[in-house]
Order: structure tokens, then sequence, then C-alpha cells
């Protein structure tokens, strides 16, 4: 009922070059991969070369981040509609390394949210605990309000359009993955804090669980109900490991 989101986050990884050799490697690897949205997020310098690319292909593009106003005088910043301009339909929101080091907090991801559903960018939203606070055992009360927050005053209509994306801080980049049972309990838990809040819209909305998905891990987190896809760092910079993923094969 839910079509499955395959996302590659590349961070600040690759060149544009090195980028669209990476591209030109992958789309024969996923071409007859049909019943699931496979996304890229590179870094902005390559959206324009990726996007020509990847046009008339079933990979769709993202952006890593992105300023909520239209326009202005912000040094550095991209705004939703040069996004939009570029062909981009997806945009990660609020990932623990903009909060970690970047100060963004989540009534930045809220603004941050509606901008983009006001330019028709589909936002991938994250949220997840640190190891303190799971450690901790607050990983629930952590999430709910990251969640309650991030998409602070979204209609029905808003959030069933919207990506979340469950990335325990304590598995990115590390090698950890949390079992696929507690990433399930977790992303299960999301969707109930959304039932309480909009009913059946819930069952809508996608859910990816993030942090150190692989070949090997990937199919036994599809198989969890409230797994919806994945968003992957590492292993989506190389072609051969990212296509393994989007097949759901070891
Ligand atoms: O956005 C992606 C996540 O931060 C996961 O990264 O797959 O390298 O652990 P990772």
């Amino acid at each position: 009922m839910r079509t499955p989101v395959l996302a590659g986050n590349w961070k600040m990884y690759m060149t544009p070059e090195e980028g669209r050799q990476m591209v030109q490697a992958l789309i024969p690897l996923v071409a007859d991969c049909r019943e699931r949205e496979i996304v890229l997020c590179p870094p902005y310098i390559s959206l324009d070369s990726l996007a020509k690319a990847l046009k008339g292909t079933n990979i769709a593009l993202g952006a890593q981040n992105m300023h909520p106003a239209k326009e202005g005088a912000y040094t550095g910043e991209v705004a939703p509609g040069m996004l939009k301009a570029l062909d981009c339909k997806y945009v990660i929101l609020g990932h623990s390394e903009r909060r970690q080091y970047f100060g963004e907090t989540d009534a930045t991801v809220a603004e941050k949210v509606k901008a983009a559903l006001a330019a028709n960018l589909i936002p991938i939203v994250c949220v997840g605990e640190t190891l303190a606070q799971r450690e901790q055992v607050i990983t629930e009360p952590v999430v709910d309000i990251q969640v309650r927050l991030g998409l602070a005053g979204l209609s029905p209509e808003e959030l069933a359009g919207i990506i979340i994306a469950y990335e325990p801080v304590w598995a990115i980049g590390t090698g950890k993955t949390a079992s696929s049972a507690d990433a399930q309990k977790v992303c299960r838990f999301i969707r109930s804090v959304l039932s309480s809040w909009h009913g059946d819209t819930a069952e809508k909305v996608r859910i990816l669980y993030g942090g150190s998905v692989k070949p090997d891990n990937i199919r036994e987190l599809m198989e969890q109900p409230d797994i919806d896809g994945a968003l992957v760092g590492g292993a989506s910079l190389k072609a051969d490991s990212f296509a393994r993923i989007v097949r759901f094969e070891e």
C-alpha cells in the first residue's frame, strides 16, 4: 500500500564528476525497479549535472537541506524554489548532523517543512535519539517531541505527503544498526504518534529507517510492517551497494 522509498544521502562526499560516474553505473543496475521510489541526494554543487544525467530514468533527485525563505540576503544558503528549478523532488530536513553541527532545532525544522511543502518539495524529515538518550531509555519521548514539533501545524493532506526517517544517531556511520525489531518498534511508535493526531492518515505516511543500512540488512528491515524504506549514507556512495539495497538483495 505504501510505495517503498530508497534514498541515498551522499553528505559531503563526491565531486560532480565522481557523482556523474556513479550515476552512470547505477542507472542500468536499477532500471527495472519500478515499484519503489529511488532518490539520490548529492551535495548542492552536483544537483545540476545529476538532474541532467537522471532525466528520463526511475531515479529522482533530492537535496540535503534548504533555507526556508523564498529568497533573500542569506549568504551561502539555497532556497526551495532554486531546488525545484533544478528538478529536485525531495529535500532532507533536520538530519541529525544538521542538528548537531549547525544548530538546527525542531522549530527550524518545522519552518523548513512548511516552506518545502509550499514549494512542492517532498520533505524527508529526520528524527532519532542519541546514544545517551537511548541509554536513559527516553527514545520514545525524544522522538515524540521531534515529530510533534517538527511537523507542527500540518493538515492531514500535508502530513500524508511527507516522509519521516527514523535515524538513531548512534547508528549513523558507525556500522551499528538498530536491530530490525528495535527499528520496527520505534517506527511503529512514530506511526502511533501520527495516528493520535490525524487518525488514518498515519497509515499513508512513509517511515524510513536510517543508520548503517547495507545490502546485508536491507531485506530484514524491509520485512518490518512499519518500515517503508531506508535513508542510506555510506552505502549509497557506490553504485553496486546502493543498487543491491534498492533491489533488497544481499
Ligand atoms: O542520512 C543517512 C544517515 O545518516 C545514515 O548514514 O548509512 O552512513 O550510517 P550511514
